[in-house]
């Protein structure tokens, strides 16, 4: 990668699937101390991304100032900082942005200055607006290059984010113009059918990936409550295994113990931030159930298996499945425990289960 941010797929939090505008200063602030307190830090969640809505006007020299709930977005940062995270930012290359507020258009430079000097860590480059922008690939492309040139220039490490909806064969360009993550699909809403779409058939579109260049399949909905919690580990299994971003979507004051534990689960985070950087894929089908097998840094492989029926279902790894010749000691990460090779796991309608395998790696 041409540069060491995001080594393994950015952790954090954005303001979007919750508040959407409805986002303050005090909000935020409160974001930062939950991620603390409730132990989300410590398990490696890091960024703090305000979307859309943070925006207000240009002043007489251009520069863009925070609306009026934003009184000091650099005193902000220092807050976040403070805490041991990271602070994020959202703009678009066009006159608006999505929601309708001022974009960036004609003033990239100026703005990616300003972001560097409040202490902006992470930049969501969203393609709203500017309708002559979408008309082709390259068109799109400079568009893209000329906000990552301009954060580069600032000389201060940031991680830019993509926002195409996974448009324009993004994956070809996407790390040349300075990117370090792109969407593969459009928005996620907090229900299965959504939630699945994207992850069983969009996303892996996409692969492969690796560390400095991840797809993004978009933000987590885990602790919004439009899914069941077998739905939810589908979310972060399906997630974990295509190496995506994991920025979390919900009210971090309000995160269930379930939820928590969906979160936290440091064995299932070690698959998604695993440093190969793989994007896992489906190896077999039988019936409702997809095996989905990815192959980690170690020598070892995460193998899941997603019941994608209405009805409760079994299944089981096979040795053949891990395209290892055998297969040492299995691990079942969302259960803690050790389970014997030739287990048949029961998995719920909509359920998953997520093994770590043991073994040498393949012959190349
Ligand atoms: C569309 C993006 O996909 C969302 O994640 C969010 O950033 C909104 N735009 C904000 O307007």
């Amino acid at each position: 990668p041409p540069d060491n941010l995001a080594l393994t797929p950015p952790m954090g939090w954005s303001s979007w699937n919750k508040f959407a505008e409805h986002i303050d200063d005090a909000t935020i602030r409160a974001m930062a101390d939950a991620m603390v307190s409730s132990g989300l830090r410590d398990a490696g969640y890091r960024y703090i991304n305000i979307d859309d809505g943070w925006q207000g006007t240009r002043d007489r020299n251009g520069v863009l100032q925070p609306n009026a709930k934003f009184p000091d977005m650099k005193a902000l940062a220092d807050y976040v900082h403070g805490k041991g995270l990271k602070l994020g930012l959202y703009t678009s290359p066009g006159p608006r942005t999505c929601a309708g507020y001022e974009g960036s258009y004609g003033h990239v430079e100026q703005d990616a200055r300003s972001f560097a000097g409040w202490g902006i860590d992470y930049v969501k480059y969203d393609l709203c607006s500017g309708e002559w922008f979408y008309a082709d690939a390259d068109s799109v492309q400079r568009t893209y290059y000329q906000m990552g040139a301009a954060l580069k220039a600032t000389g201060r490490p940031i991680i830019y984010s993509l926002c195409e909806y996974g448009r324009f064969a993004v994956s070809r360009w996407g790390q040349q113009v300075g990117g370090h993550l792109w969407r593969t699909t459009g928005d996620i809403t907090d229900d299965y059918a959504t939630m699945s779409d994207i992850g069983f058939t969009r996303n892996p579109k996409f692969a492969p990936a690796g560390p400095g260049a991840w797809n993004d399949p978009d933000m987590l909905e885990i602790g919004n409550g439009g899914m069941s919690d077998d739905e939810y580990r589908t979310h972060m299994t399906l997630w974990a295994m295509q190496a995506a971003p994991l920025i979390m979507g919900h009210d971090l004051r309000r995160t269930t113990p379930a939820a928590l534990r969906l979160l936290t689960n440091r064995d299932v985070l070690a698959i998604d931030q695993d440093p190969a950087g793989v994007h896992g894929q489906m190896v077999r089908k039988v019936g409702d159930v997809e095996i989905w097998r990815k192959d980690l840094r170690d020598g070892s492989v995460a193998m899941a298996l997603f019941n994608r029926g209405e009805r409760a279902a079994t299944a089981s790894a096979l040795p053949a499945d891990t395209g290892r010749p055998t297969i040492g000691a299995m691990r079942d990460l969302w259960a803690h425990r050790a389970v014997p090779a030739a287990t048949r796991f029961r998995i719920p309608r909509h359920g998953a289960i997520l093994l770590r395998i043991d073994g040498p790696a393949p012959p190349n």
